[in-house]
């Protein structure tokens, strides 16, 4: 049976955010290619899903996709402040149940989880892990029904690797975020962008002679730091991997330990996936009015009890920025309660960029459904030929043509006899 249940904000929000929704697609022209095959075709035909997903005008679209292709599914948000609440009430008059509400508690995000849950899901749509974790430990009676599922997030793979090597992961996983088309795109392009964007909204300042501290180099770092440098930032990388860190010099970026990028930094911006990375050491060192932003999964990236208990008071100074005064008289200025700054603040990455990810999504899951009880309970790479497609029609939505090999060039580059 399906399970209609929703929980929204306001339902009187869904023209607004139908005409997001609609402006969002205009520039995901690969995920319209397949919403067209997917009506055509019905490759999810009478499936089941439960997604967990931050509840933008991309995934709204996503949503969209998946139900032309003849599934059912239920949404809840992947964060408490990432749900845009006119896309929630737009999705509803769309016949597709959302449970989700920008701000929710932590009791009533978990109640969420739990009434998407309740579609007995066959597939699992997850970013960040918390309804497959949900899943695993609070609803395993639900399991027996779950033909396999994708993640989409570093933090999620991360979780859900660790839940295969303690031998408890129940069901294939793809991992999305592993696909050339994701990583390479919406990491490092579309957090880079919309990280700046969210902190710019929140507190409207110039970028141009900032010293911009950013925590943690990877793919997202990367994005980050070069548009910070673009904007005329003086960037500070810092690092635990001294193979990243070194890339990080090569870039052109200062590289230091945070406790002393800590006393120059202007602008804080955390993107490791760890925990307590910016921590009390480093709060007690900084300069009065030093900004605080996450853009990494989960709110605990800043150690924000640690700031709690330095302030002398709290209060909110802009709508996304609460100013913390210090015992010792100085001020930090905290984003978006830690959480990841591009959705608390901004609009998340732009649509182009979903475009590929969300691709990923939809073929991943019809590849699952074709491959039904044929894959292990294992962490998957997205296929290749998946993740070459996506490109190919990216490319091709641009209008970008490109060279292929010639038998030749073929024979040679797979040949160990032709040398010098
Ligand atoms: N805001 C968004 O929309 C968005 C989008 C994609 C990914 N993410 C999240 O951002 C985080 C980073 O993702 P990624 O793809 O860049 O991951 P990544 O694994 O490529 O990079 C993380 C980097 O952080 C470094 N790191 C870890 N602990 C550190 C510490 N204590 N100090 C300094 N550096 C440290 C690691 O060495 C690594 O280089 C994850 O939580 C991911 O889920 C957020």
């Amino acid at each position: 049976m399906i399970n209609n249940q929703y929980d929204i904000k306001d339902p009187s929000l869904a023209s607004e955010g139908k005409k997001r929704i609609e402006w969002a697609y205009r520039e995901m022209p690969v995920v319209r290619l397949i919403r067209d095959r997917f009506a055509k075709e019905k490759p999810l035909k009478g499936i089941r899903i439960s997604a967990c997903l931050h509840i933008t005008t991309e995934t709204a679209n996503l949503a969209l996709t998946l139900k032309d292709g003849g599934a059912s599914i239920v949404l809840c948000a992947s964060n408490p402040l990432s749900t845009q609440d006119d896309v929630a009430a737009a999705l509803v008059e769309y016949s597709i149940p959302v449970n989700a509400i920008r701000g929710e508690d932590e009791k009533t995000y978990y109640k969420h989880i739990n009434v998407a849950l309740d579609n007995r899901p066959q597939l699992t749509v997850d970013d960040g892990a918390d309804l497959v974790t949900t899943l695993h430990t609070k609803r395993a009676e639900l399991i027996t029904d779950v033909i396999g599922g994708t993640e989409e997030t570093t933090t999620g793979v991360i979780r859900l690797r660790s839940l295969e090597r303690a031998g408890r992961l129940k069901y294939p996983i793809i991992a999305i975020n592993d696909a050339q088309t994701k990583y390479l795109f919406d990491n490092r392009y579309g957090t880079g962008q919309s990280t700046i964007d969210g902190i710019t909204r929140a507190t409207n300042i110039l970028w141009a002679s900032k010293k911009v501290v950013i925590c943690g180099y990877g793919w997202c770092g990367h994005g980050i730091a070069l548009r910070a440098k673009g904007l005329g930032s003086q960037v500070i990388v810092t690092e635990v991997e001294p193979v990243r860190a070194l890339e990080a010099v090569m870039d052109g970026y200062q590289v230091m330990p945070l406790i002393e990028a800590a006393r120059v930094g202007d602008i804080f911006i955390t993107v490791t996936g760890d925990k307590n990375v910016i921590d009390k050491a480093h709060l007690q060192v900084m300069k009065d009015g030093a900004i605080l932003a996450n853009s990494g999964h989960f709110n605990v990236e800043i150690n924000i009890p640690a700031l709690e208990s330095l302030a002398r008071s709290k209060r909110r100074i802009r709508p996304l920025v609460d100013e913390y005064t210090l015992k010792d008289g100085r001020h930090l200025y905290l984003l978006g309660e830690g959480r990841l700054i591009n959705l608390a603040a901004a609009e998340g990455h732009p649509a182009s960029v979903m475009d590929m990810s969300f691709a990923n999504q939809a073929l991943c899951l019809e590849y699952m459904v074709k491959n039904r009880g044929n894959l292990e309970p294992k962490v998957y790479p997205v296929p290749e030929e998946i993740d070459k497609q996506v490109a190919r029609l990216k490319l091709n939505s641009l209008g970008i043509n490109i060279d292929s090999l010639t038998p030749e060039q073929k024979e040679y580059l797979t040949s160990w006899e032709q040398g010098t």
